[in-house]
């Protein structure tokens, strides 16, 4: 695939300009493998026929792959992404966690008008914080179909010793295959109202052929899995993405522990355990010093009985685990939130006040709200620019809600002192949490459940200040 950068064509930019210098901005196929650093790429938003290691599936990908390629950049620097849309449907691309001009958010109907089929937009931004964060479409559940892909955001004064780098990004593949007769196959993936259909089928119980029959790690199944390739002794970063729709994952590297040294991008003091479970959304860094052998990177589908799964080998001669291997760390020390400790400049001010917002489920069993309301008239919250508020996410549903807030970093309470910073955070079943966020980047910013299914049903508010 011609990865030329397509700046030249009839599509008026539609992005203000940003001035200032560029840094670089670069691509890569795989993980840890930079490639063409430059002024710019091209994003390209297009049906595709792709394969999850042995099996193929006709989906919706960026440039043709899942996932999409990994956008490098630097802290401070600026990214400079063309969206071309060769899709059947409208689309945008959602930078999940950068503190982004609001313009650029990618949010449809709040901060852009969607592009249309045949059309570009130039995303042009600055990356301030260094981290672990995705790129993804926000319309409907395009990102379902595989219209997402890793952005790493390197700090250029990096405090963090360590050899190399791995990404590990974690989807529930919904479009396929086992189970699901050729035929509804091609129906879902010739209309283009598929999303209304993945609605109807998952909510409405319509019918149970659509199911989540592979569990993928960088766009491969466990049966043809992604192998990582290092040496004993390296201290590895592995930067794991949940990109999923529809699942939570326990993730444990056989055969080591992990030190948690990053979530949601922002660095923590480190936090050494045995698994973590991360939500949709969410984000964690870890790093550790591989032994030798080879080793099961396995993500448990929470509730599912079922695994994403990939190789970590140091050996070339060491056997590889297969994809059931038992990995005991899975059931030891698993991370809690309140393991992760805030560094002290990145203590929020006090807040001056409380909003409480409700998570819901409607008696239907398939509507969930915010306070009650649905996505036809959404909860909006107007505050005032400069202020910190408390946000207390009380749910009251017997299902988990990883809650996203575009555009900031919160601060997670853990019992009644400061925790972690993140921009997604996990309420579990009639669990009450609160998040503190400093209003310092005003806009329109939309607040969802990342359970895509829940967010498209009205669990999805806007906070809003000018
Ligand atoms: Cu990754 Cu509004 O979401
Ligand atoms: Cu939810």
């Amino acid at each position: 695939v011609s990865r030329r950068l397509l700046f030249t064509g009839t599509f008026a930019a539609a992005a203000s300009a940003v001035t200032g210098s560029f840094s670089e901005a670069a691509v890569a196929d795989r993980p840890g493998r930079a490639r063409r650093p430059g002024r710019g790429m091209a994003l390209r938003a297009k049906p595709a026929t792709v394969s999850l290691g042995g099996r193929k599936v006709a989906t919706w990908t960026y440039d043709g792959m899942v996932p999409g390629p990994i956008i490098r950049a630097t802290a401070g620097g600026v990214v400079r992404a063309r969206l071309v849309n060769d899709l059947p449907a409208e689309t945008t691309v959602h930078w999940h966690g950068i503190r982004i001009d609001p313009r650029m958010d990618g949010a449809p109907g709040y901060t852009q008008a969607p592009t249309k089929p045949g059309r570009a937009f130039d995303y042009v931004f600055k990356v301030p914080d260094p981290g672990t964060y995705f790129y993804h479409s926000h319309v409907g559940t395009q990102l379902d179909r595989g219209l997402y892909g890793p952005l790493v955001v390197a700090d250029p004064h990096e405090p963090l010793g360590y050899d190399e780098e791995f990404v590990v990004l974690l989807d529930d593949w919904l479009d396929g295959v086992d189970g699901t007769p050729d035929d509804a196959l091609r129906r879902l993936n010739s209309t283009t109202d598929h999303d209304d259909t993945l609605r109807s089928t998952l909510l409405g119980g319509v019918s149970a052929e659509i199911r989540h029959p592979f569990h993928l790690i960088n766009g491969r199944m466990a049966e043809a899995p992604e192998v990582f390739n290092s040496r004993p002794g390296r201290v590895v970063r592995f930067r794991v993405i949940n990109a999923a729709a529809d699942t939570a994952y326990r993730v444990a590297l056989g055969g080591h522990r992990m030190t948690v040294t990053h979530a949601d991008g922002f660095p923590c003091g480190p936090a050494t355990v045995d698994a973590f479970l991360i939500g949709m959304g969410e984000r964690y860094d870890f790093v550790t010093r591989l032994g030798a052998g080879a080793f099961p990177l396995v993500a448990l589908a929470e509730g599912k009985g079922a695994r994403a799964f990939a190789i970590v080998r140091t050996t070339r001669t060491a056997r590889r685990p297969s994809r059931d291997v038992k990995v005991p760390e899975l059931e030891r020390r698993l991370l809690a939130y309140a393991d992760l400790r805030p560094r002290r400049a990145d203590a929020l001010p006090r807040p001056s006040r409380t909003v409480t917002v409700t998570l819901g489920m409607r008696p239907s069993g398939n509507e969930w709200t915010l306070n009650d309301r649905l996505a036809a008239d959404p909860l909006r919250v107007r505050v005032e620019k400069g202020e910190t508020i408390r946000i207390v996410m009380d749910n009251t549903s017997p299902m988990w809600h990883p809650m996203h807030l575009h555009g900031h970093t919160f601060q997670v309470r853990v019992g009644d002192r400061r925790g972690p910073r993140k921009d997604t955070v996990n309420i579990k079943p009639r669990e009450r949490l609160s998040v503190d966020v400093e209003c310092d980047n005003p806009g329109e910013w939309m607040f969802h459940c990342h359970n895509l299914y829940h967010q498209e049903q009205g669990m999805m508010g806007v906070l809003g200040y000018g």
